[in-house]
């Protein structure tokens, strides 16, 4: 595997996490419920009975955490802000000793040369606002909007650019459709309202953050997707999971429009959830970077019975993570080359805001991750040899953590290694090679 990549000069190294997949202190100043508190006290929703109520323990082990990203020699780290930390009720008196944890992990980043690159949502509702009916009620996009102004007012003088929606995607379709994840609703294509609020949620947060001089961006799960045979069946069935997974999320922040979903038996104005005008509040704020969590390809054949139209069938002969998932590397330079095929001009910039895999048995020598990791890199130069406006690359994750439904000890993505028992932090072979690649890149951009 390739070691070093053809990257430009300025290009940006970083790491990522989300707030309840590592802070822990949920009962801690103030914080108030979210899904997740909630989803994971109930028997059997997540692996072992864990929840996210320790986690990393990274509200109060967060300088150690900095240290370990200063190591590695970051340009940028990306978190996510936990709104019930915040707003405990999502909405009304600001909790300022929340507020505050914030404010210090910045100062502390910015004082360890590290740009902090801030989610405000990551899939952390607060719990007040999923008794109001959460993302199905249209409200919590206006309550997004009012968090929004909370923090850039609060951070906007050293923090200038935000994500608003960690990948509205999954969020909707494993919270809402099929209930694997908080909150838990299994709506099955009556889930997609949420999906809209999110999107409306995305855009007014957008240009509040606009109007204070900020730069918005969305962080969107996305997948290339391949038909199981050329069959005009096979073909179908992707075009209809292709509308579903990647178009819905990013074709009316980009284009103004949805894509069709009559093929899923959605109409037009997603069962009565977009109003007049809603679209232009979603496009019109404008996208300053599209984010881009990468995993893998995804390959579709028609469906063999009644229910959904797609079945999502497996890529054999490759290798898989501990997930299960497959690994095609070149499947992200052709998902990179796709977008800029389909968006063209309305493409903005990407950044990479996720990128990694989960190791079965990890341990320090995480050869499977520097493996993967070096393979989407090499795809990504590729992508950008091929002229595709690249900016960074944010690796997911920073630590092992709290992985959802798959609680703490079965699905370790960190490139350092968390012992839950004692929260002994042991970077693993992969941080050595990320660091080592970071540095090789800055050496050679130096100018001779
Ligand atoms: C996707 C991942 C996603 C996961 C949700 C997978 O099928 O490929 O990107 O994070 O589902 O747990
Ligand atoms: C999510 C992360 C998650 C990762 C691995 C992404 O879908 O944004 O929170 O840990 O994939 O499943």
């Amino acid at each position: 595997m390739p070691d070093r990549f053809d990257l430009p000069a300025d290009f940006r190294w970083g790491a990522a996490t989300a707030a309840y997949q590592i802070e822990g202190a949920v009962e801690e100043d103030g914080r108030g419920p979210s899904v997740w508190d909630v989803f994971a006290a109930r028997p059997g929703a997540v692996r072992d009975g864990h929840t996210g109520a320790v986690a990393c323990d990274h509200y109060h082990r967060y300088p150690e955490d900095i240290a370990l990203m200063r190591g590695l020699g970051l340009d940028g780290y990306r978190f996510s802000v936990s709104w019930p930390r915040v707003l405990p009720t999502g909405a009304g008196a600001v909790n300022g000793a929340g507020l505050a944890f914030y404010d210090r992990l910045v100062d502390a980043l910015l004082d360890a040369g590290i740009t902090p690159l801030p989610t405000l949502f990551h899939w952390d509702l607060p719990q007040a606002l999923e008794d109001e009916g959460g993302w199905l009620n249209r409200d919590t996009a206006y309550r997004f909007a009012e968090y929004a102004t909370v923090m850039a007012d609060r951070l906007g003088d050293r923090v200038p650019a935000w994500i608003t929606l960690n990948e509205p995607f999954v969020h909707t379709v494993y919270g809402y459709a099929l209930g694997t994840h908080a909150p838990g609703r299994t709506l099955m294509f009556e889930a997609l309202p949420a999906a809209h609020h999110q999107l409306l949620a995305h855009g007014l947060a957008a240009s509040v953050l606009h109007d204070r001089g900020l730069l918005a961006m969305l962080s969107n799960n996305l997948t290339p997707v391949e038909p199981a045979s050329p069959s005009a069946e096979d073909t179908a069935a992707a075009e209809a999971y292709d509308a579903l997974h990647n178009r819905l999320f990013t074709d009316p922040v980009l284009l103004g429009r949805y894509p069709d979903l009559s093929a899923l038996g959605v109409p037009d104005d997603i069962f009565g959830a977009v109003h007049p005008g809603d679209i232009d509040l979603i496009h019109t704020p404008g996208l300053d970077g599209l984010g881009l969590n990468f995993y893998n390809p995804t390959r579709v054949a028609a469906p063999t019975g009644p229910g959904l139209p797609f079945d999502l069938v497996d890529i054999p002969d490759v290798p898989h993570t501990a997930f299960g998932w497959p690994v095609v590397p070149e499947a992200l330079h052709r998902l990179l080359l796709n977008l800029r095929d389909l968006y063209g001009k309305a493409l903005p910039p990407i950044t990479i805001t996720e990128n990694g895999c989960s190791v079965t048995e990890d341990t320090v020598p995480d050869r499977p991750r520097i493996d993967f990791m070096a393979a989407h890199l090499d795809a990504l130069a590729r992508a950008v040899a091929d002229g595709v406006d690249i900016r960074g690359y944010y690796t997911w994750s920073l630590l092992d953590n709290f992985e959802w439904a798959e609680g703490l000890f079965s699905q370790r993505f960190g490139l350092v290694h968390v012992d839950f028992a004692t929260q002994r932090r042991t970077p693993k072979a992969s941080y050595a090679w990320y660091r080592d690649l970071i540095a090789a890149h800055r050496a050679r951009s130096l100018p001779h």
